[in-house]
């Protein structure tokens, strides 16, 4: 079975991420793939230093790194902070993509050749675009397989039900769209 990792940018209770990371996850797992849900926050990850990394790997950050290792794809889903990504995501990333034993540099086990989805919510008209813009450039940075499609929804605040799901149809056929190709190429990357 495909296995997707879905990592979301946003800790905030009641987060529209969040709900849209829920929704996604549903969808993946209609379209074939095991997913599991990384709460960043709970892996209580320092502020990057190489100080920090040759004094000891954080534990948090090696089980965040070994269960990516162990993934065919990611779904990340954030929201766009000051037109970029949030550092909590950010700073996941950076962890992520250390090496760790005997691996070389740029051996990038966590990402390289992975496939990977973006998804953004946001307050704004703008649904967060220009977050997105960073996180793919980020992720191809780290040698991952980002899928063209990707998902915004934009005046979060009112886009969602009381029952969870996306009030409009644009988004919510896109979420599906999204998440059925990043099925598909993670498969095929894996295979
Ligand atoms: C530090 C900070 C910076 C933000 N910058 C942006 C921004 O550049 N663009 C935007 O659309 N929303 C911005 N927002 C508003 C977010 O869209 C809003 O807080 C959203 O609810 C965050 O996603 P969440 O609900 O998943 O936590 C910012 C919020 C914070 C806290």
């Amino acid at each position: 079975m495909t296995k997707i990792a879905v990592i979301v940018g946003s800790a905030r209770e009641g987060s529209y991420n969040q709900a849209l990371a829920r929704l996604a996850a549903a969808r993946l797992e209609a379209h074939g793939a095991e997913v599991t849900a990384l709460d960043l926050a709970a892996l209580d990850l320092p502020i990057y230093s190489e100080a920090l990394e040759k004094e000891a790997f954080p534990s948090g950050a090696l089980a965040l790194k070994q269960h990516l290792v162990a993934q065919d794809g990611v779904l990340f889903v954030s929201p766009e902070y000051n037109g970029s990504v949030p550092a909590l995501l950010k700073n996941a990333i950076d962890w992520a993509s250390r090496p760790t034993g005997d691996e070389n540099l740029i051996a990038l086990t966590a990402f390289r050749g992975k496939a990977a989805a973006i998804m953004s919510a946001s307050v704004s008209p703008f649904g967060g675009l220009r977050g997105l813009t960073h996180l793919r450039q980020i992720l191809t940075t780290i040698q991952m397989v980002v899928i063209p499609e990707q998902v915004l929804v934009p005046l979060a605040h009112t886009g969602f039900g009381g029952d969870g799901e996306l009030k409009e149809p644009l988004p919510a056929s896109l979420v599906d769209m999204t998440t059925a190709r990043l099925v598909k190429v993670a498969a095929a990357l894996a295979a």
